[in-house]
């Protein structure tokens, strides 16, 4: 095992490598033939994220308006320094081009004075309809990252289930929490910020143009810059934050699932290892954490460079003017007060730049999930079909399964017509394909070849979601949800009363040990059930299925992990269940399945043999070899041999 083990060095200068090499980062160090070669281009991100804004644009654009009237409001108070300075301080008398009506008065201190109430009452209405416009952007963002988060679990939820399995839980919960989550500030990163500066820019621009267009010159000469770094720089950051994102993802799906299998860890004394592999992980987005660091301080050194560069030379240009006496004093202070608001803006930008190159990438890995087809997206003449009227026959045609990404058929021509009530029992050897069997029937997966029927009606033509509250499923690995018990018998069935909860887990064997336990049906079982024993587990998981009053009835291996009398009860109270629904029961102790309508005996994929338990007892087949087996090794315990007394 060792010998796979790659170090986070030697990963990463496989990652700076492939970078250099080409536009895009590579996401995983192994390289991924299916790897997505294009990142979206940042218009396409604008107008995706515009998209999902929707619901929240009115605010956006309330916020923005704001600021619109807002950020002209900050560029009263330099002009209002050059009135002081030049009328105040050096005394001028105030030029004719002021209106009349103004009626400004000639006193130096009251003109002071009046000035600076002017610039007190401007500055606070200012504030207050900042204030009010990013209160806002706030709530527009705060929402937008619900609504997104809403829509990628959404979606999450309807991927495919190999998709689903690909993403593993934690890179799920990753992608929710960092990725859907960074998303939302992108209404200040991409719009408020942005639209902030830009009205500065253009308020300071006009300001300063009306001054000295020469002045404007100097400062104009700054914009290409903008363009040009983020052309060939700022747009190679992202695929970066986007590749370091990738490995959160990863980091996290790996803690997630040491957690989940700690007993596991705990069993075979891998903390260790198990600490090793997971700091590996977060070893390498360390590194490349601080490869980037390093391209997004180089544009902020640009801009710390180029900032004062440009005020200074155009501080040497204005102070030549006002000796030359082409301009006032008060001209050139106001004058160096507008380019402070006109680089700040610029600065600010560049600044954030990166930070909004990284909720960039979090936007292009959410479109990604965003993008994968949800499974069996229903037609448009998609049939609901409703659970009275169901009979429960159902039909598998030539079927065949493979499992998505692999070669080897799990399945290979199944056909078979189940009447409605009948109860098939599935057995065979291990990895026969019987729970794949089930899978089809519960269309977790639609077949390779041929097809499932229900009622004459083909799985694919009945909406999938409808079709599947027609189930009811105890799987051979039972889950539970961290809750009550209450809770999870009722799962299919939210608004079950008590006393339907409570004949549900009657039915299962379960109402007995659940009353014995200190809170009843309002005991916490844990994560996955862990305060349960395995036969308990499964008593839960028989009454959900019970409860959710199935038309089918797919039990996997549903009491192995119960003592014989158990068993009986159970047996009992689930044989009175299937009476009236269509069932597939899959079990290994075969003295369970011996009443089964039909039983399918299978074996790499296919049905070597099938009929009812007489039938097949005297066709002395692959069936009774099966059952002698199993009885020969119960005689064998009952009768203990010479060795064991
Ligand atoms: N999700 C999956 N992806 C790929 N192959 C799978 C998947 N699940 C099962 N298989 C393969 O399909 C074959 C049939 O598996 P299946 O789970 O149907 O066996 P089974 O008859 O239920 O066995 P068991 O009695 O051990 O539960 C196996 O060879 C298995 O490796
Ligand atoms: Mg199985």
């Amino acid at each position: 095992m060792n010998s796979r083990i790659v170090s986070s060095r030697r990963r990463f200068e496989q990652y700076k490598s492939e970078f250099r090499g080409g536009n895009d980062a590579p996401e995983s160090p192994v390289p991924d033939p299916k790897r997505r070669k294009r990142l979206r281009s940042a218009r396409q991100l604008v107008v995706r994220f515009w998209d999902l804004l929707r619901g929240q644009r009115l605010l956006v654009i309330f916020a923005l308006t704001t600021l619109t009237v807002a950020t002209p409001l900050a560029l009263v108070p330099p002009a209002a320094t050059k009135l002081i300075v030049d009328y105040v301080l050096v005394g001028q008398p105030l030029p004719d081009t002021f209106p009349a009506w103004l009626n400004l008065p000639d006193d130096p201190w009251r003109l002071l004075l009046l000035i600076s109430a002017g610039v007190f009452v401007i500055s606070i209405v200012k504030t207050a309809i900042q204030i009010c416009g990013r209160w806002y952007a706030t709530r527009a963002a705060k929402r937008t990252q619900l609504s997104v988060r809403k829509r990628v679990f959404e979606h999450a939820v309807r991927l495919p289930l190999h998709r689903v399995q690909e993403l593993k839980s934690g890179g799920v919960a990753s992608i929710l929490r960092e990725d859907a989550g960074s998303v939302a500030e992108l209404v200040f990163g991409m719009l408020y910020n942005p639209w902030r500066a830009v009205i500065q820019l253009l308020g300071s621009l006009c300001v300063l143009a009306w001054v000295d267009w020469r002045l404007l010159l100097g400062t104009v000469i700054l914009l290409p810059f903008i363009f040009v770094t983020h052309r060939t720089w700022i747009e190679r950051i992202r695929p970066q934050y986007r590749s370091i994102r990738k490995r959160r993802e990863e980091v996290d799906a790996h803690a997630t699932e040491a957690f989940g299998g700690m007993r596991v860890v705990r069993g075979f004394s891998r903390q260790r290892s198990e600490t090793g592999r997971f700091m590996r992980g977060n070893h390498l987005m360390g590194r490349q954490e601080l490869y980037v660091w390093w391209w997004a301080r180089i544009i902020e050194m640009i801009w710390d460079t180029l900032i004062p560069l440009s005020s200074a030379g155009l501080l040497l240009y204005g102070g030549w003017q006002v000796v030359q006496g082409q301009l006032s004093l008060g001209d050139l202070t106001m004058f160096l007060f507008y380019l402070l608001m006109l680089l700040e803006p610029l600065a600010v930008l560049a600044q954030s730049a990166t930070q909004f190159q990284n909720s960039l990438s979090a936007l292009d890995r959410v479109l990604d999930v965003l993008d994968e087809p949800r499974e069996m997206v229903a037609a448009e003449n998609a049939i609901t079909l409703e659970k009275p009227n169901v009979s429960g026959r159902v039909t598998f045609e030539n079927l065949s399964f493979q499992y998505p990404g692999t070669s080897e058929f799990a399945l290979r021509n199944v056909s078979l017509t189940v009447e409605p009530g009948q109860t098939i029992a599935l057995v065979g050897p291990s990895g026969a394909g019987k729970t794949t069997l089930c899978n089809l029937v519960a269309r977790f997966y639609d077949p390779t070849e041929g097809r499932v029927l229900l009622d004459g009606i083909d799985l694919k033509e009945i909406e999938v979601e409808n079709y599947r509250s027609l189930l009811g499923i105890v799987e051979q690995d039972v889950f539970l949800f961290d809750g009550t018990i209450a809770e999870n018998v009722s799962y299919a069935g939210r608004h079950a009363d008590e006393a339907e909860i409570r004949q549900a887990a009657r039915a299962a064997n379960a109402d007995e040990f659940i009353q014995h336990l200190p809170n009843g049906y309002n005991t916490f079982i844990g994560e996955r059930g862990v305060k349960l024993s395995g036969g308990q587990r499964q008593r839960i998981a028989i009454a959900r299925a019970v409860l959710a009053d199935p038309r089918i009835l797919i039990l996997d291996e549903a009491t192995s992990n119960l003592d014989s009398e158990s068993e009986r009860l159970i047996q009992t109270s689930l044989q009175r269940l299937m009476q009236d629904r269509t069932s597939f029961v899959i079990a290994h102790r075969l003295s369970t399945i011996s009443h089964a309508d039909l039983i399918l005996v299978m074996e790499q994929g296919g049905i070597v043999e099938s009929g009812t338990h007489d039938e097949l007892m005297e066709a002395d087949g692959r069936y009774r070899e099966m059952v002698q087996l199993q009885v020969s090794m119960q005689s064998s315990l009952a009768e203990p041999t010479d060795a064991m007394t």
